[in-house]
């Protein structure tokens, strides 16, 4: 189907710019909206984009009959509140990653869906790397035995990334889920759901910041496979999502900047272990892939494999290990049941 019948409006327009990118690049989707508090921004992607409509207030948004789905790319503060009103208005919603910064929030949005029946997505975008993408195939194929253990870090500067008015130096925003949940969401999609962690965390990078900024967290999964998240947001190195998946046969190394991935299996080597590469495309948010499986889910009824639940197990499973770094305990990670 060549016909652009999905109008789309995008709210936050520096993340946003990649959902503005996807929607016009979509055969199926136009960009009739735009939000954001800055005239400028706001201005420059109206001229960039052309929607019918440029706001600072996301509510002039909600009655307007041809905007069919939303991109929440606003700070987290505002996901929570801005996704129920667009839900209860009637719209498709795809909120950013994190879903929220607390379980209650991330609850109410659980429950709009379900009241609503509308559509929603959130942007855990790591699912759309090229490289990860592929090394979960190759750990459902069996190509590296039974899974015993899995670790991903999220090494990410936050030096130079204070957010637009300094959003992101707030006590609220741990980075172990505002930026960790890319990693600890990649672990759930390939290990299952955590069901306890246990965290260390230290405050020695930011010291102008009022949270932590280092986390190494252990988590129970299933099938008694071990799993290991690192989040660091003062490191001074490129950013990395290093992820490493190993099992009784074989071990899968992988990130979302390289153009390769390595697996070694016993399959691939002879006398001494030894990685094959495995290429891939570079593209660490790809979220162009993730506008266009959105698209396709509701244009062709389809489930929605990073839907509001996955959104809030991924919070839960991050907030059990903020929670054991401050109680020096193993925590439980809440359930989030799905009906
Ligand atoms: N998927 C990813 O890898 C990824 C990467 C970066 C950011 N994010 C997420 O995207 C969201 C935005 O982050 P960012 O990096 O663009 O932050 P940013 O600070 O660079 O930009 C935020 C934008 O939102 C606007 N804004 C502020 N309050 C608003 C409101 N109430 N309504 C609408 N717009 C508002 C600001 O003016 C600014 O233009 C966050 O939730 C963040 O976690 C995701």
């Amino acid at each position: 189907m060549g016909e652009r019948n999905l109008g789309a409006a995008v709210i936050g327009l520096k993340m946003g710019s990649g959902h503005l990118r996807g929607y016009a690049s979509n055969p199926k989707t136009t960009v009739v909206a735009i939000c954001d508090p800055d005239k400028d921004l706001l201005e420059r992607r109206r001229e960039e984009y052309g929607p019918r409509m440029a706001v600072t207030d996301y509510r002039e948004l909600l009655n307007e009959p041809d905007i069919h789905i939303v991109s929440v790319a606003s700070p987290d503060y505002f996901h929570a509140e801005q996704c129920v009103s667009f839900l209860k208005a009637g719209k498709d919603v795809l909120c950013e990653k994190p879903l929220t910064l607390g379980l209650e929030e991330a609850l109410g949005i659980v429950q709009a869906v379900r009241e609503t029946g509308r559509r929603f997505m959130v942007g855990q975008v790591c699912r759309y790397a090229p490289g990860f993408a592929l090394a979960k195939r190759l750990v459902d194929r069996g190509e590296i035995g039974d899974l015993y253990l899995v670790e991903s870090e999220y090494a990410h500067s936050y030096r130079e990334a204070r957010g637009a008015g300094d959003w992101r130096v707030d006590p609220r925003r741990e980075p172990f889920i505002g930026g960790g949940c890319h990693a600890v969401d990649l672990l759930r999609w390939v290990a299952g759901d955590p069901v306890e962690a246990f965290a260390y965390a230290n405050h020695k990078c930011l010291t102008d910041w009022p949270m932590n900024d280092c986390t190494m967290a252990v988590y129970r999964f299933p099938n008694e496979v071990i799993g290991k998240v690192m989040v660091s947001v003062g490191c001074v190195r490129p950013y990395t999502m290093r992820s490493v998946f190993y099992g009784t046969e074989g071990t899968i190394v992988c990130d979302n900047q390289s153009s390769s991935i390595q697996m070694c299996s016993r399959k691939n080597f002879g006398s001494e272990p030894s990685f094959a590469d495995f290429p891939v495309e570079i593209a660490h948010h790809n979220v162009t892939a993730e506008i266009a499986e959105f698209v396709e889910c509701i244009s062709g009824d389809k489930p929605i494999p990073t839907n509001e639940l996955e959104g809030a197990r991924t919070v839960a499973a991050c907030l059990a290990a903020v929670e054991s770094a401050r109680s020096g305990k193993p925590e439980r990670v809440a359930r989030i049941e799905s009906v």
